[in-house]
């Protein structure tokens, strides 16, 4: 016997068990793929300022814009015929525009809630049409709330402002609300609000775990942020877990139709563990930064681009989130989904 050749005549008896044969063509390796991103539970993140003639490229977000109404009607359009699950609108008001408390938030004639009214007339129905409901892009100080003396965002005023901005939303034609501002007993007052109004078929969908990030760099910049300091005293620091899955049963009780974990990508841990207890559907946010430095990166050919978004979103979804809130929502459903 040829002791030299038995390694290569018996290979079926000594490894049985293979992985690779489930890799071997491009159909096997689609058959079991075990995860699908589908355009259908993305939702785009959308920019409307007061003012605006047409669309503006963001500097920090290559390939998104500042909106005119105008040009965010189309885009919603293009949303809506592409397939995808959702816009979520981000209002920048002009700065003169901006004070302590936010007014042109609540304002029907406020650069939002006119962006939805418009976004409303334009889908209607076919895509779910959903609104930020926090007060930083409409504050002169920049930050998510109002402040005491001391500086310090006063929590139970703060939600008020929410409760009426909310409605306000609703009353403009949101079909979903979503408070951002990560301020104590928000989806409760909100809920409160809307069903004393009538809105009772308006959903909520929580930033219930949302990181003080410095991947939300990219986003102050495309919305003209006036924020000096930070967001510690309100936002959840990155080092904590447990507090995040805390905040979303916090959330599922107070009646939040949809809660949400952000930052995305460097937060799949906090996804994956709510996604296993939440029995409501679970949104991960896949942020600015997400977002930029793909780009950036792709710009200088260090990454290829399109294999760089698909993972991103596999890997999201392979963690357990439902819906995705994503700046590539439009283009993956446009030529990226498999
Ligand atoms: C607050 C809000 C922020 C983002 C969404 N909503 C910024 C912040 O908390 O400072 C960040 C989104 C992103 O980075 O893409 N209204």
């Amino acid at each position: 016997m040829n002791t030299e050749n038995t390694h290569e005549s018996r290979p079926a008896r000594r490894l049985p068990i293979r992985p690779r044969r489930l890799r071997t063509t491009a159909a096997m390796r689609s058959l079991v793929a075990e995860t699908t991103v589908s355009a259908k539970h993305l939702i785009l993140p959308a920019f409307v300022r007061s003012g605006q003639n047409g669309p503006q490229e963001i500097g920090t977000l290559p390939g998104q814009y500042r909106h005119s109404l105008d040009s965010v009607r189309r885009l919603a359009a293009q949303c809506a015929e592409a397939g995808i699950g959702g816009i979520d609108l981000f209002g920048i008001p002009l700065p003169e525009e901006k004070d302590a408390c936010g007014s042109p938030a609540r304002d029907p004639q406020g650069i939002l809630n006119r962006a939805i009214a418009a976004v409303r007339e334009e889908v209607g129905d076919a895509l779910v049409v959903c609104a930020d409901t926090c007060l930083d892009e409409f504050t002169d100080h920049g930050h998510c709330g109002v402040t005491d003396e001391n500086g310090v965002v006063d929590n139970d005023k703060t939600v008020a402002l929410y409760a009426e901005m909310a409605v306000s939303q609703a009353q403009a034609g949101a079909h979903m609300v979503s408070p951002s501002g990560m301020m104590d007993g928000q989806v409760a007052a909100i809920r409160e609000a809307l069903d004393e109004n009538g809105f009772t078929d308006v959903s909520v969908m929580a930033y219930s775990a949302k990181y003080a990030s410095a991947f939300f760099g990219p986003f102050r910049e495309a919305v003209d942020c006036c924020l000096k300091g930070d967001r510690k005293t309100y936002q959840q620091d990155p080092a904590n877990r447990r507090e995040g899955i805390r905040e979303a049963l916090l959330d599922i009780a107070e009646g939040a139709d949809i809660v949400m974990v952000k930052p995305a990508s460097h937060y799949l841990d906090v996804v994956c563990e709510l996604a296993g207890q939440s029995p409501i559907s679970v949104a991960a946010y896949q942020v600015s930064g997400e977002y930029s430095m793909v780009e950036a990166a792709a710009q200088r050919g260090w990454i290829d681009r399109e294999r760089a978004v698909r993972e991103s979103l596999t890997a999201i979804t392979r963690a357990g989130a439902d819906i995705i809130l994503t700046y590539w929502a439009l283009e993956y459903a446009q030529t990226m989904q498999a």
